[in-house]
Formats: C-alpha cells, structure tokens, sequence
C-alpha cells in the first residue's frame, strides 16, 4: 500500500543537494520513501494525507538512552537545584532499584518512555543497560532492551559497584559480564571519567568489546576534563558522548578521527553544568549526534524537542544544525544510513509537525508540535 503525503510546507529530506524542499510531497511505499519532489508533481498512490502547510521532518534518532532502571531520583534532583554537585556515585541508588524490581516492571518502564519518545517524534532509540552491575542484572536488562530496538550497547562499566575493587570489577565485565551479554548488545560503552573509570579501564572494557564484535562508543569528558574523548578517538568508536570539557586537542582529535560528538544538553540543564559548546564543535568540522541521555540521575527527559531548543539557545546551533544533529546526526552515531534522513530509499520515518517549519521546534520551547508520527513499528 502507497501513500502520498502531500501540502507541506517545508519538508526536511538531507538530501546532498537540497536538504530543505518547500511545497513539496513525498511517496511512502512499503515502509520506503518511494518518491519525493514539488506537491505538483506527485504521482497517484492509493492513500493521500495533505498536512495542509505543515513542516514534515525526519523523525528523530535519540542515539543515548538509559532507559532500563527502577525507580527516580527526584530528590537529588531537588538537592540539586538547591546546590549540590551531581556525583558519578548516584548511579549506584538507580543500580540498587534495579536489582530489586522483577523483570515486568523494569520492561514496563521502558515501554512507558519508548510511549513518550514516539508520541514526541523519535523513531529511533538507542538503550543502554548499566543499572545493574550484575552478570544477572546486565543480561536481563539488555535481553529486555534488545525487544524494543536493535541498538543496545553493553555498559557493565557505568560505575564500580558497591563493595567491588576495580580491577576485579573490570575482571567481570570483560569476562563473564561480556559473554552473557553479547548475544543481546550490538554496541559496547563505558564512562571513562572520575569516580568511575580511568582511560587504561576504559580500553581494556571497549577492546574486550571490539574482539567480541561489539562496537565502542564512550561517554567521555562530562565532568571535566578527562581522556574519555582521546581513548574514543584511539579505539575509533562510533561516539564519543557529553563532550562537555574539551580541550583544542580533543576538538582536533574528533575532527580527524571522524567520532560523532554526542551532545546531551538535558543532562547540563539538570546538573547545572555549562553547556557544550556545539558551534566549537561544528566550526572544527566534528559530527555532532543531539541526543536526550534519558536516565533518572542527569536527564530524566525523552523529548528530543526539548534538547534541540537548548542545543539552539545555549549551544550556539542553528535551529537547521540542531535538527540535523537530532536526525542525521544521531543516525551517523548509530552509524545507520537507512534512518535520520528522508532521500529515497529512506526508512519511511516521518514527522509531521503542528508548525510551518522545523525552526518551530526551538522557537516554541516546552510546547508539543508534533502533530503526527508516520513511522516503520520500533524496534528495527
Ligand atoms: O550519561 N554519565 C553517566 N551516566 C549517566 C548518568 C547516570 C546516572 O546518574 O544515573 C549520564 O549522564
Ligand atoms: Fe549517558
């Protein structure tokens, strides 16, 4: 079954020679963008929508999620905003929950916020494990994760638990941990910063990973200036995420190696850490991924919207750069070609927005525009 969507005022594709497109349409046929030109020129198809002026986008992919955990930590969230400093140690609060919910309800929740991100325009979600710390609780929270997307990543290393030496630690997750683990993971990542894992730790997590055919992704240079970046970039993972602290050798390192930069500004909304600076970014070359990070310690958010509004008014992106950076940007972080952008050929993925351009999504913060979601059901 063919359907035209047809009347939209301005629709985003990335297409190499005309990314934007006005009054256009575009065919979806068996799940594919089939077809796409000037609304005049639309072939027939057995369905018509006309969005009547609408903007139509790709829709996003959140490349960063933790979304396999029990529990919130609403209060350390207030502390915080009342002035304590956000520890890589809360982690560990989440981890404890996890461990005590039984399986329906840690699915539960992740179907819960999938509900959300769909609802709000994501289409492709990437999720984490790493609240279990368990060979137990890593397997069974990728084995749930990997029933809702293709693109789970193994991170065992998020945090030495309670009562273990780290190097006994890295002993499992490089071990036994891993084993259990890959049949459900298609990525592998570690928190490579202070208070969790040093860069000698990190390479040996994400080496183990890559012999065992996972593929490296870092959460590098969140609280300071770390060697999160420079191992990603060495390792050549697909992401380096956060980015928070760079130095001219870490934007350098991004821009020749090619690793994605990964920006979660949801997590310095909710820390009260600076922003990245994305235009530092951009103007050196580097690919920069915006994605929600959403975890109930630093960004308990699954709004894709949310985070390119502060991308645009904090980060110093263009409203086209932030959307690209929640589109085709979170695509090359998943290294996926089908996904994030809307040429032929494309997964047909689109959103459709209550606003007449994509810029709307930054300059109406906070306000739900999107109208509807016509997408391939998750989990691809
Ligand atoms: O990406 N930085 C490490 N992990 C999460 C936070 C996890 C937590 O505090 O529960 C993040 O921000
Ligand atoms: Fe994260």
């Amino acid at each position: 079954m063919s359907l035209l969507v047809t009347g939209i005022g301005e629709l985003t594709t990335w297409e190499p020679d005309r990314d934007v497109r006005h009054d256009a349409a575009l065919v979806v046929d068996d799940g594919v963008v089939a077809w796409l030109g000037d609304a005049a020129d639309a072939p027939a198809a057995d369905e018509r929508l006309d969005v009547a002026g609408a903007a139509v986008l790709p829709g996003f992919v959140d490349a960063h999620t933790h979304l396999v955990f029990a529990g919130d930590r609403v209060a350390e969230f207030e502390a915080r905003m009342s002035g304590a400093e956000y520890a890589a140690g809360g982690i560990r609060t989440t981890v404890a929950a996890t461990r005590a919910a039984g399986d329906e309800v840690l699915e539960a929740g992740v179907v819960r916020l999938l509900r959300e991100m769909r609802r709000s325009g994501t289409t492709t979600v990437e999720i984490k494990s790493g609240y279990g710390l368990s060979v137990a609780d890593e397997e069974r929270s990728l084995r749930i994760a990997r029933r809702h997307t293709a693109e789970t990543t193994f991170l065992g290393a998020h945090v030495v638990p309670e009562g273990a030496r780290v190097e006994d630690y890295v002993a499992l997750v490089t071990g036994e941990m891993l084993e259990a683990c890959v049949p459900h993971a298609r990525w592998i990542d570690v928190f490579c910063e202070e208070g969790a894992f040093g860069a000698d730790e990190a390479r040996a997590v994400l080496s183990a990973g890559a012999a065992r055919g996972l593929v490296p992704r870092v959460h590098a240079n969140q609280l300071g200036h770390g060697p999160g970046v420079q191992v990603a970039c060495e390792v050549g993972a697909a992401a380096a995420d956060h980015c928070t602290f760079l130095t001219d050798a870490d934007v350098d390192a991004l821009a020749s190696s090619g690793v994605v930069a990964g920006l979660l500004p949801g997590a310095e909304f909710s820390t009260r850490h600076p922003y990245p600076d994305a235009r530092r970014l951009l103007d050196a070359g580097v690919t920069v991924a915006l994605a929600t990070d959403c975890n109930p310690g630093t960004s308990y958010t699954s709004s894709m919207a949310f985070c390119l509004a502060l991308a645009v008014r904090e980060m110093g992106m263009t409203a086209r750069e932030a959307v690209r950076a929640a589109t085709q940007g979170g695509a090359r972080s998943l290294r996926r070609t089908d996904v994030g952008h809307l040429g032929v050929g494309a997964r047909a993925d689109l959103v459709v927005l209550e606003a007449p351009t994509a810029a709307h999504l930054a300059y109406r913060p906070g306000v739900d525009l999107v109208r509807q979601v016509i997408a391939q059901p998750p989990g691809r």
